[in-house]
């Protein structure tokens, strides 16, 4: 392929082309970055867990180095996902050795929101503002007593008060970016139904939410239909539509939906070997989903305006430790529009030329 082509130029009529990047990483993709992308969201280097692992010790070094990074490429950053039941410390939710009342969960947000927005306010377009607030079935253990809310330490103290507090803190710190919700298993009706009430109820309540952020992590063929249908129910809400994570893998190929096998289940061994054998057809198959996956991306450019890959190219992804203990084989996965060795799959080239 030539490679002066470039998807985020052949895009831009349609939707900026993203991809999440760490500053491990970062630095050591700049070509590939500059050619073919023009919109970066820090994989975790913005998450809290990075950026104030104790109470008001803010450790902004590694968020510092990847905007910096991205400034220097001249490309704009999407910031994720600071309230979030993940990656977040104990501190957050305790008082001393009491719970926290939401009182205190709201000013911890609120500083640290400040914090955030006041150094990178120049750098980034877009925020998740909270990720994954939303139960499902994959989150058994944080099911409680709501059937919308994820039964998340946040929740427990806060009732979903924490979502519009998060939202109220990134509006008042950071008024010229888009403020997103963000998801996963954002297709699936039941689940879908839930994310469009907790939008609804942020509305309702008079917040600013511009866009709904869909994850679009694929273990599967995709439901083509529910993602056509699930972008014009978000969008129906009045919502700008980015898409914010997405990696499509082999996993699920002998247990199909995303719930993980693993060691011990039964089925694990013969789902290993599965995933554990990249045919070429498989391979293909996902390059063949990524074509039509654009495909209908591009017939909703309209409302959709970014669409980020979660890792660039396939020599780092998340997927090859996902759903694995630590002492386990690591699985290879090849998730992304890039090979092992960074070169463009042939799909990118396909990509291109629909775009045009
Ligand atoms: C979720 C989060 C991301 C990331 C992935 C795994 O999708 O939104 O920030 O942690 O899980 O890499």
């Amino acid at each position: 392929m030539n490679n002066a082509i470039s998807l985020a130029k052949a895009y831009e009529k349609y939707f900026k082309i993203g991809a999440a990047v760490s500053v491990n990483n970062i630095d050591s993709y700049r070509d590939l970055l500059i050619r073919h992308f023009n919109s970066i969201t820090p994989e975790n280097d913005m998450k809290y867990s990075a950026t104030e692992p104790e109470e008001g010790k803010f450790t902004f070094d590694n968020a510092d180095k990847v905007v910096a990074a991205a400034r220097d490429m001249g490309i704009k950053v999407r910031a994720h996902a600071p309230v979030w039941h993940n990656q977040t410390g104990e501190w957050m939710y305790k008082d001393g050795d009491k719970p926290a009342p939401p009182e205190l969960v709201y000013e911890r947000i609120d500083r640290h929101t400040k914090a955030l927005c006041e150094r990178y306010n120049k750098d980034v377009y877009a925020w998740d503002v909270v990720n994954e607030a939303v139960i499902d079935e994959q989150a058994k253990d944080q099911i409680g007593d709501s059937d919308t809310y994820r039964f998340s330490e946040y929740f427990k103290l806060c009732r979903e008060g924490f979502i519009e507090a998060a939202f109220r803190s990134m509006d008042k710190y950071s008024p010229d970016a888009q403020l997103f919700y963000n998801d996963y298993s954002e297709c699936d009706p039941t689940k879908r139904a839930r994310i469009i009430r907790l939008i609804r109820t942020l509305q309702d309540k008079g917040c600013r939410i511009d866009g709904f952020g869909m994850q679009q992590h694929y273990f599967a063929k995709p439901d083509y239909d529910e993602l056509k249908r699930s972008i014009e129910e978000y969008a129906a809400l009045g919502l700008r539509l980015h898409i914010t994570e997405l990696d499509v893998n082999l996993m699920a190929t002998v247990e199909h939906g995303a719930q993980r096998l693993k060691p011990g289940d039964p089925g694990f061994e013969e789902y290993i070997r599965e995933v554990m054998s990249p045919t070429p057809e498989k391979l293909a198959e996902i390059e063949n989903i990524y074509i039509r996956l654009f495909e209908i991306y591009r017939s909703y450019s309209d409302v959709i305006d970014c669409v980020t890959t979660w890792g660039v190219a396939d020599d780092y992804t998340w997927l090859d430790y996902f759903g694995m203990k630590k002492d386990r084989p690591r699985i290879k996965q090849y998730p992304l529009l890039f090979n092992v060795d960074r070169s463009p799959k042939a799909c990118v080239k396909t990509l291109i030329e629909a775009a045009e």
